[in-house]
């Protein structure tokens, strides 16, 4: 699975074994743009916006479009794409049956964000009706609407349009530009840093002393870490990415050596689909150039939807296939009898002696300016996110 160039970085390859690439650019982008004039436009919201985005910088290698009726079904069902290659999460552009029945196959459709601005094309090639109590009970195992992932499958369209598409620009990131970077500059960095294994880190929280535990673990079996916060999408209650991302640059900045970790943001939105995001989350750092990626406890989870470890459980089905390899991490907490970070595989001690806070503790104390326990956040840390939740 892996490929050596020949500065001797390893490579790893992307899913399918091609880094998919359909941002237009040059004459090819200019006669597109004049011709999207004539096309009936459609407008994305930022959640479609940002598959656009990962379909054309190669994130979602190996799609080349929004999934079809083939892909669609049998991913939903067999956690595959019809040519067998392992995907776990439908990629699928929702409209109303009313707006279906404006689009004719065969035809391309202008594609705008909510500002109005030309992002791409599709070439439509299919519109069919799903099933969305299928859809909601296989990828996210519930059809409970309290489900923040089930209750945007309710919400959306009834009908999905799909086909090929092309990006001709890109969504901007101003706030995060220095962090952005697409799969083809992460491998090129990671190439340039010498990294020949390198561990993907999937977050939408701050970054606390559990995290900083396992990411470190890893960092004692591999060259570098690639810090990559989901910054699309999420619900209201989780922190903003923007004040999240200051406090990664903080840990980064007083608690990593400098040439073993970089911030990249990944601009997708977030499924909470536990399991099957899992491994979607997997596919996509490989195709960033990851060799390993982290699967914690309740990854990518909300409430109470998933067992602890069910993320691992079904990635590990997998896993023989991913072409990334999977480290699977206990739940990690802080032990004040042994007075260190550690799992129940390291640490003898009763849970009495292990700190323990639930997001919606850490979140209700920051916003009341309360301080977090050392042991569970870094102190740089806290202060970066109690000044910003405070303004939120
Ligand atoms: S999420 O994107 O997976 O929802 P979160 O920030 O909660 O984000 O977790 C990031 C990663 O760290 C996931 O792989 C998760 O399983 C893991 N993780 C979070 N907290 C812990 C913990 N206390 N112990 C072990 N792994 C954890």
């Amino acid at each position: 699975m892996t490929i050596t160039k020949a500065n001797e970085a390893t490579t790893i390859l992307p899913h399918g074994g091609e880094l998919i690439r359909r941002e237009l650019d040059g004459e090819k982008r200019k006669a597109l743009i004049a011709k999207a004039a004539s096309f009936k436009g459609l407008t994305l919201g930022a959640w479609s916006l940002s598959d656009l985005e990962l379909i054309a910088i190669g994130g979602f290698s190996p799609l080349t479009g929004f999934m079809g009726k083939e892909d669609y079904t049998r991913v939903v069902e067999e956690t595959r794409l019809s040519s067998g290659l392992v995907w776990s999460i439908p990629i699928t552009l929702p409209v109303t049956e009313k707006q279906a029945e404006e689009y004719d196959i065969g035809t391309s459709i202008s594609l705008y964000g909510e500002d109005n601005q030309l992002y791409g094309v599709l070439e439509l090639e299919e519109k069919y009706k799903y099933d969305k109590e299928k859809e909601a009970k296989l990828v996210y195992g519930t059809t409970d609407e309290a489900h923040p992932g089930v209750k945007r499958v309710y919400e959306k369209g009834d009908v999905y349009l799909a086909g090929p598409i092309y990006l001709l620009n890109r969504p901007r990131h101003d706030d995060f530009k220095e962090f952005y970077l697409d799969p083809t500059e992460t491998r090129e960095m990671f190439a340039d840093l010498g990294w020949k294994t390198v561990v993907g880190f999937q977050t939408r929280n701050p970054v606390h002393r559990a995290h900083e535990y396992i990411q470190k673990s890893a960092l004692e079996i591999v060259d570098g870490l690639l810090l990559n916060p989901l910054v699309g999408e999420t619900k209201s209650d989780d922190i903003p990415a923007d004040i999240r991302m200051e406090s990664y640059q903080v840990i980064l900045k007083n608690y990593f050596p400098e040439n073993r970790a970089r911030l990249v943001i990944y601009p997708a939105a977030m499924r909470y689909a536990g399991p099957r995001e899992a491994i979607l989350h997997a596919i996509v750092r490989k195709n960033y150039g990851c060799t390993h990626f982290i699967v914690g406890r309740d990854h990518a989870g909300v409430g109470d939807y998933y067992g602890t470890y069910e993320a691992q459980e079904l990635i590990s089905q997998f896993e023989g296939e991913l072409g990334i390899q999977i480290l699977k991490f206990d739940h990690a907490f802080y032990c004040t009898k042994c007075e260190n970070m550690a799992t129940a595989k390291t640490c003898p001690h009763d849970k009495d002696a292990h700190v323990h806070l639930s997001g919606t503790k850490v979140r209700g104390k920051l916003r009341n300016g309360e301080a977090l326990p050392k042991q569970f956040s870094r102190p740089e840390v806290a202060a970066v996110l109690i000044k910003g939740m405070q303004q939120v």
